[in-house]
């Protein structure tokens, strides 16, 4: 069976998954039976000078029937007192030794940061987050993603940090920012040992029509929030994948966003997270959703013959390229499997009005037939098809060599004639 354990960026935990920081990591009680339940490791819910919340917080999206499949919030910090967390944090790490308990933390001056990371390296803190990310109420006091935008004030703070702690830093970043890239390398070159990310995304998650008023409401008024859930896991995974892609970075990520069960965290990990962080799965089904995670990713990994999550780290980073460097010869087309199609048409409808009228109902069979000197290999078939592999994307052979817009546009490849654009 493959070894879980994973170190990122100094923090050892006996498998990647993290609580990460939020309310199922809000007091001892909690991560205590998180880990029992499994959890490798979990970032307490973020310290700092204790808030005032307002009611209510949360807000839900249902998609497709999924409900709370994007979630939103409009909660700040740790609303206890910094003793009363610092106490849970020893009593917690005396009873579990061999799971990582990183510290999340938001505080303002160079005092500050100094007083807030001794306290918690001597709570027995493995490892401190610094909270660079949250988008609502924090950030107009100065902190939070204020901070994560800046590049320079990360930098400063960061290495504040770095020089007050002994044990690892990670930066947690905000996806409030247009390139991920300059804040990365930001946290690096403030010394920072790995990054987490992404912290929620600035967001309305929707309007009660009736009282006009968006969600979720305190009394009569709303404000912006962050979204996070299964919604947000494309726009994580993008992130994760630049930094994990830019040679100049090569920090260890903690990926966070969207992970709801084991393939999104073999995800995280393919394109360069070495432990993951869960938020939204475990306020919406609790922490035993961590025994799938477990299980999946250990199938997964003895399944392709990985011993260790070391192994595994950043395996699809380096087949992610920029648009002009994809080969414009590759070509595919759709085929269907006739004795699994159950002839429902929604491709024939999908393909007609959303791309490019290749595939037609006939009369004798409910099977529609594909076009193939017309089909651009666009995959919209494939996604509406109710039954699992009735259509295939099949590559086909072309007999044209290789060619990219990049190459193409310095006159060097020849492109292949294009289909369905339709005179
Ligand atoms: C209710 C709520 C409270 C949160 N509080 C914090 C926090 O105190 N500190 C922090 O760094 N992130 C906080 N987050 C963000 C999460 O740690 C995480 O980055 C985000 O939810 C994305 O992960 P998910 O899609 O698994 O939820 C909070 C998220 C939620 C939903
Ligand atoms: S792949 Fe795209 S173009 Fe080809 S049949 Fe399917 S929907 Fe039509
Ligand atoms: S969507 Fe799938 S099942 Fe339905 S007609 Fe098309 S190929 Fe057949």
């Amino acid at each position: 069976m493959a070894d879980l354990t994973t170190n990122c960026g100094g923090i050892i935990s006996p498998n990647p998954f993290w609580l990460a920081s939020a309310p199922p990591a809000n007091s001892g009680l909690q991560v205590q039976r998180a880990f029992e339940a499994g959890w490798g490791g979990a970032v307490w819910k973020t310290l700092g000078t204790p808030i005032q919340n307002v009611s209510s917080r949360f807000g839900g999206l249902t998609i497709g029937g999924v409900r709370g499949a994007g979630f939103n919030n409009i909660e700040l910090i740790t609303d206890r007192p910094l003793e009363t967390n610092f106490r849970e944090i020893y009593e917690t790490k005396k009873k579990f030794p061999k799971h990582a308990i990183i510290v999340s933390l938001m505080v303002e001056t160079e005092d500050e940061w100094r007083d807030i990371i001794l306290r918690s390296v001597d709570a027995g803190a493995d490892g401190l987050e610094l909270n660079f990310g949250c988008p609502h109420g924090m950030c107009e006091r100065g902190m939070g993603s204020a901070v994560g935008q800046e590049p320079r004030i990360n930098e400063r703070i960061t290495s504040w940090a770095v020089k007050y702690s002994t044990v690892p830093v990670l930066v947690k970043l905000t996806p409030n920012i247009g390139d991920i890239n300059p804040h990365g390398l930001a946290a690096k070159h403030g010394g920072a040992h790995g990054v987490s990310l992404i912290n929620t995304i600035k967001s309305i998650i929707g309007v009660d029509i009736d009282r006009f008023v968006p969600e979720p409401r305190v009394g009569i008024q709303s404000s912006n929030g962050g979204y996070c859930g299964a919604a947000v896991k494309p726009i994580a995974l993008h992130m994760v994948a630049q930094l994990a892609r830019n040679p100049n970075f090569g920090l260890p990520i903690s990926g966070i966003g969207g992970i709801c069960n084991w393939r999104d965290a073999v995800e995280f990990i393919l394109l360069g997270s070495t432990s993951v962080q869960v938020c939204t799965e475990v306020m919406l089904k609790g922490y035993r959703v961590v025994e799938d995670m477990i299980d999946g990713l250990s199938n997964y990994m003895d399944s392709h013959g990985f011993t260790a999550i070391d192994q595994m780290v950043g395996k699809a980073v380096g087949s992610y390229s920029e648009w002009g460097d994809l080969d414009l010869n590759y070509e595919t087309v759709a085929k269907i499997d006739a004795s699994s199609c159950i002839g429902c048409q929604l491709c024939v409808t999908a393909c007609h009005d959303g791309a490019h009228q290749c595939l037609h109902p006939q009369t004798h069979t409910r099977v529609p037939l594909v076009d193939e000197s017309e089909c651009v290999g666009c995959n919209l078939c494939q996604i509406v098809c109710p039954v699992a592999e009735c259509i295939s994307m099949v590559p086909v052979d072309n007999g044209w060599t290789p060619a990219t817009w990049n190459e193409h546009s310095t006159g060097a490849k020849q492109l292949r004639p294009k289909k369905g654009s339709h005179p």
